[in-house]
């Protein structure tokens, strides 16, 4: 197979960015599984492996598949309550690449931010030196994403990646 997208999602936003991703691949020859139902892991070319960001990083599942793919090509994409600015992206990046074995290759990260829960409000109010109205900001900024803007980035950075731009 060419093109494998798998992915963890707990509230959506990543399966969307993942459903999006699947669409604008290139050709038939291609499957999305969603990694909590997934049953054997699908040989491909080339693997889309997508996360909802959590303490900053991806969860076990993801460095599990990681570590098991051998001599293929990587990217990455994800979804985060913080603002995705490049410095927090290279943060998260660098929280994976260390999983990914070295004979594989690594063609990027997408991330953008994704509406969020309670559960992140609570994490941001206990972790984080963050002000209410901060708090507040951040949640507020986070709803409204995966915007479409996001997605058509999104769509650019796989297409890019799979070589159809
Ligand atoms: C328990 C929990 C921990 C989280 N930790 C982080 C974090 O460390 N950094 C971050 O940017 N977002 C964090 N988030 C926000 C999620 O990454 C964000 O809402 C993401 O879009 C969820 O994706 P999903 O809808 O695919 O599950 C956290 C959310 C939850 C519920």
């Amino acid at each position: 197979m060419k093109y494998a997208v798998i992915y963890i999602s707990e509230t959506g936003n990543t399966e969307e960015l993942a459903k999006n991703i699947f669409v604008s691949l290139p050709g038939d020859d291609k499957k999305m599984v969603n990694a909590e139902k997934m049953t054997e892991l699908p040989v491909a070319e080339q693997y889309f492996i997508g996360f909802p960001v959590k303490n900053c990083t991806c969860g076990i599942e993801i460095l599990n598949i990681l570590e098991q793919l051998e001599n293929v090509k990587i990217a990455l994409f994800a979804s985060c309550g913080l603002p995705a600015n490049d410095k927090y992206k290279q943060y998260v990046e660098n929280s994976v690449l260390p999983w990914i074995n070295d004979d594989c290759s690594y063609l990027g990260i997408f991330l953008c931010q994704g509406k969020s829960t309670e559960k992140f409000r609570e994490k941001l109010e206990i972790k984080t030196g963050y002000s209410s109205d901060e708090i507040d900001r951040i949640m507020e900024m986070a709803s409204n994403h995966p915007d479409d803007n996001d997605i058509k980035h999104l769509c650019e950075f796989a297409q890019a990646v799979a070589g159809v731009r």
